[in-house]
């Protein structure tokens, strides 16, 4: 079935018209480390780029509440603005961190040398049982020579103690999904495929030398004051009240994804607490996916969070986000237009609202059996 996938009261072809500056199709969109590591609904960093140049100055403080593998922190460092980012998935804020920290030319030639010495570092590298986690379903999505190899190569890195530890920690959970039994990183069932130890160094080595061509090749200059934590976005006392000059963010998609299961071995292997990931997740097709489910209390968690972006930003300020429509118990639901209605009710004023048609090669957003062609673009302000 492929499916549009937008409901909308306003004039949906006007909306479409108007949004062709936000599409990019032409742009290159894997620049840096944007592409280190899959995520499911990543957007491009065009669209953060654009609204960071638009509505913000150098110096000022740029918030992404839903910051995900971190492409609107890096983009708002790259230009030089002070970046906040909150996630209540820590596989999302290990990306955000590594993404946004400065390497200098010792920790590429670390990288370097890493990559170089590899089959003889894991050759003395031992096996660490205790470095992996002791939950019961964990063996049914790997081999267990797999684990084992794996075990040794996390020891590895943990023996890492420079700058790099946690960019090869990046690079380790990219490929996590890769060298399970999961199908993809938008599916968590189980397929049967042939996975062995050379595939598994295959997939590391072959990322990790991508990744030290990307640090050579960019020219991005990061700003670095970044600050990003795990935390539930409905509830940021950390954040100070009228302190954020631009939000700009993609929220959860209601009832598209399961951010706790695609990446529930990563959580496992970085030692994270899946509980907490699971419970907070807002918008979880485990949630709006069941019998007769309704989707009123995606809209009640959304306006929690959207009342803390009204605290936390200076009076005049704008805050950009990019959604998309859902079903839920077969209902079309028109997210945009009740987001519109709820941040109207907080305060906020609506400057702007369009109409993105996503790259159809886009496969950050292939779910099965479903495809999203657009989504919205909605600016407000405070
Ligand atoms: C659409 S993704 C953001 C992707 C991001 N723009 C990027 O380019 O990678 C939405 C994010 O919301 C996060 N999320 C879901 N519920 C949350 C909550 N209660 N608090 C904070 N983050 C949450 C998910 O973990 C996911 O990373």
């Amino acid at each position: 079935m492929i499916r549009k996938a937008i409901y909308t009261a306003a004039d949906e072809e006007k909306l479409i018209r108007q949004g062709e500056i936000w599409n990019f199709h032409e742009e290159k969109t894997q620049e840096f480390l944007h592409n280190l590591h899959p995520y499911p609904a990543k957007y491009i960093p065009q669209i953060p780029r654009k609204a960071i140049i638009d509505y913000s100055n150098v110096g000022d403080v740029v918030y992404d509440p839903f910051c995900g593998s971190g492409t609107t922190l890096l983009e708002a460092s790259n230009l030089g603005r002070k970046a906040i980012g909150t996630d209540n998935n820590a596989v999302a804020v290990l990306l955000s961190k590594v993404k946004t920290k400065k390497y200098d030319d010792t920790d590429i030639a670390n990288l370097q040398d890493f990559y170089e010495r590899y089959t003889e570092l894991m050759e003395n590298s031992v096996e660490r049982p205790g470095l992996v986690t002791d939950d019961k379903n964990f063996f049914y999505w790997y081999s267990p020579e797999v684990i084992s190899h794996l075990s040794k190569l996390k020891g590895l890195i943990y023996s890492v103690d420079n700058g790099i530890q946690d960019l090869l920690l990046a690079v380790f959970s990219s490929i996590l999904v890769k060298v399970s039994f999961q199908d993809s990183d938008t599916r968590y069932a189980k397929v049967d495929k042939e996975i062995s130890i050379e595939k598994t160094d295959e997939q590391f080595l072959g990322k990790l030398k991508r990744v030290i061509k990307d640090l050579r090749d960019s020219n991005y200059v990061l700003n670095e004051e970044v600050c990003v934590s795990k935390c539930d976005a409905r509830n940021i006392p950390h954040i100070e009240s009228d302190s954020v000059n631009l939000i700009v963010t993609s929220p959860p998609y209601l009832n598209a994804y399961d951010y706790h299961k695609y990446h529930r071995q990563r959580l496992h292997w970085i030692n994270a607490d899946i509980k907490f990931t699971r419970t907070s997740e807002i918008g979880s097709h485990d949630q709006f996916t069941k019998k007769k489910a309704i989707p009123n209390p995606y809209f009640e968690d959304m306006e929690k969070c959207f009342r803390e972006w009204h605290r936390v930003l200076k009076v005049g300020s704008k805050c950009v986000i990019v959604i998309g429509d859902a079903i839920v118990s077969k209902e079309p639901v028109r997210v945009a237009d009740e987001f519109v209605e709820i941040m109207g009710s907080i305060g906020f004023k609506l400057d702007e609202r369009v109409i993105r048609k996503l790259k159809p090669t886009s496969r950050s957003f292939n779910i099965r059996n479903s495809r999203m062609d657009f989504e919205h673009v909605l600016t407000f302000e405070k």
